[in-house]
């Protein structure tokens, strides 16, 4: 840590003063030989493990072929069949194209910019408690302002928030009541016809794990479909897997226009997507889009070993299995507990929003003491919410039952001590 904080910029910071040796299984294994539980997966990254079998021989596989050549030089068969691949698993049975980038940011901003070349207008809907990143594009898109926009602006222009959903806190449980208010907001403030894409997590991560009330999505979906705008998933952390299906706008029978994917996709590899509509994704001229990187090959050998355990190891199952050991445990906590207000989450998704005694006003520092609490004991535990009131459980889709249950009885007893 000293040679860090002599070394790194401090802007970057940790959330736990531990070094990583090795890492798989549901376990981290630090420098000092310290084996730690992982319920953060990297944020959301390692869903089919930190060292899996399949990722592992097919990036050696890959590195000792070629490392580099750029796709936009000389192509190579590992990115088409990641194309295909997204292709075929993404929502709808329309005919699709994608195009490969290296962070779940960087596809976020392509999306964008697809948009606006296949629409001709400039405006794009974000909602509040989003995030989609940290690059200047991606900024004026997120919502919350410490630690990722204060200081850093001026941010793009033509990116305007609107009311999304979130049942616990604006207590508006008919989605498509709540999708009404937003597209009021959009038609009053906006206008339709400048508006290029909505862009919109089908479950908030950083802004707090917030599942919009049924029905949200597939209103505001059909409403871009009447009005000529592009329907954006950013399921960068929703999707493969994680949240007990393959994608998160699976479960209401969502379609998105455009799909964007990251994270999960490459078992710890960056490699980002954007997959949509064939039309949509013709939108932009011929070398409009690329990047030196993009489609990296031992990203793409990565992600197709990745699909291939998702797949063949039933992670979609698992995350479900998941959903309900873990919940289980969460309720028996809140049952004892009136400072959990909030159980909530899909699949490997999970989280508590914790609120003062009686009431439902956020406590930031009861989640920060439970998360440290956590870390001294070995469990790898994150927070997130625009308020910092919530605590975020992501294990690896491959983690066993017993060491789940080792970290919530950890994380039962953190809430016993912590008054
Ligand atoms: C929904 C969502 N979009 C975009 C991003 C940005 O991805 P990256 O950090 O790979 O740029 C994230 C990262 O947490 C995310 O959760």
């Amino acid at each position: 840590m000293a040679r860090k904080t002599s070394a790194v910029a401090g802007g970057v910071g940790t959330t736990m003063p531990v070094f990583a040796a090795r890492a798989d299984g549901g376990i981290v294994v630090d420098v000092d030989g310290n084996h730690l539980i992982d319920l953060g997966s990297g944020i959301a990254v390692t869903s089919v493990g930190a060292a899996n079998p399949r990722v592992v021989a097919a990036v050696t596989e890959q590195v000792a072929a070629f490392t580099h050549t750029c796709f936009m030089v000389t192509p190579y068969d590992g990115y088409v069949a990641v194309a295909e691949a997204l292709n075929r698993l993404t929502p709808g049975d329309h005919d699709k194209r994608s195009a490969l980038f290296n962070s779940g940011a960087e596809a976020v901003e392509n999306a964008v910019k697809i948009a606006r070349a296949w629409t001709g207008r400039d405006a794009v809907v974000v909602f509040d408690h989003a995030y989609h990143g940290r690059t200047n594009l991606t900024l004026a898109m997120t919502a919350k302002n410490k630690p990722y926009k204060h200081t850093f602006g001026p941010f793009a222009p033509e990116v305007y928030r609107v009311a999304g959903s979130y049942p616990y806190r604006d207590g508006v449980v008919d989605g498509t009541a709540a999708a009404a208010r937003a597209i009021d907001q959009i038609e009053k403030q906006i206008g339709a016809e400048n508006l290029a894409a909505l862009v919109i997590e089908p479950v908030q991560g950083e802004g707090g794990f917030i599942e919009p009330a049924p029905g949200f999505l597939p209103a505001l979906a059909a409403w871009c479909r009447a009005s000529g705008v592009v329907f954006v998933a950013d399921e960068v952390q929703t999707g493969f897997a994680r949240t007990g299906d393959l994608f998160a706008c699976e479960r209401e029978g969502v379609v998105p226009d455009l799909i964007v994917t990251a994270k999960g996709i490459a078992g710890g590899l960056p490699l980002s997507a954007v997959t949509g509509r064939a039309e949509i994704m013709s939108g932009p001229h011929e070398g409009g889009l690329g990047g030196t990187y993009g489609g990296n090959p031992i990203a793409c050998a990565a992600a197709l070993a990745a699909i291939e355990t998702i797949e063949a190891e039933g992670l979609v199952e698992r995350a479900r299995e998941i959903e309900t050991l873990v919940k289980a445990r969460l309720t028996a906590i809140q049952d004892k507990d009136d400072r959990i207000g909030e159980v909530r989450g899909r699949g490997a998704m999970l989280a508590v929003e914790l609120v003062r005694p009686g009431g439902a006003e956020p406590d930031p520092r009861l989640a920060r003491d439970v998360a440290k609490a956590a870390h001294s004991q070995g469990v790898i535990v994150l927070t997130c919410g625009t308020y910092g009131n919530v605590l975020r459980f992501l294990p690896p889709l491959t983690i066993g039952d017993a060491l789940l249950n080792d970290a919530f009885d950890v994380i039962a007893a953190a809430f016993e001590e912590i008054r």
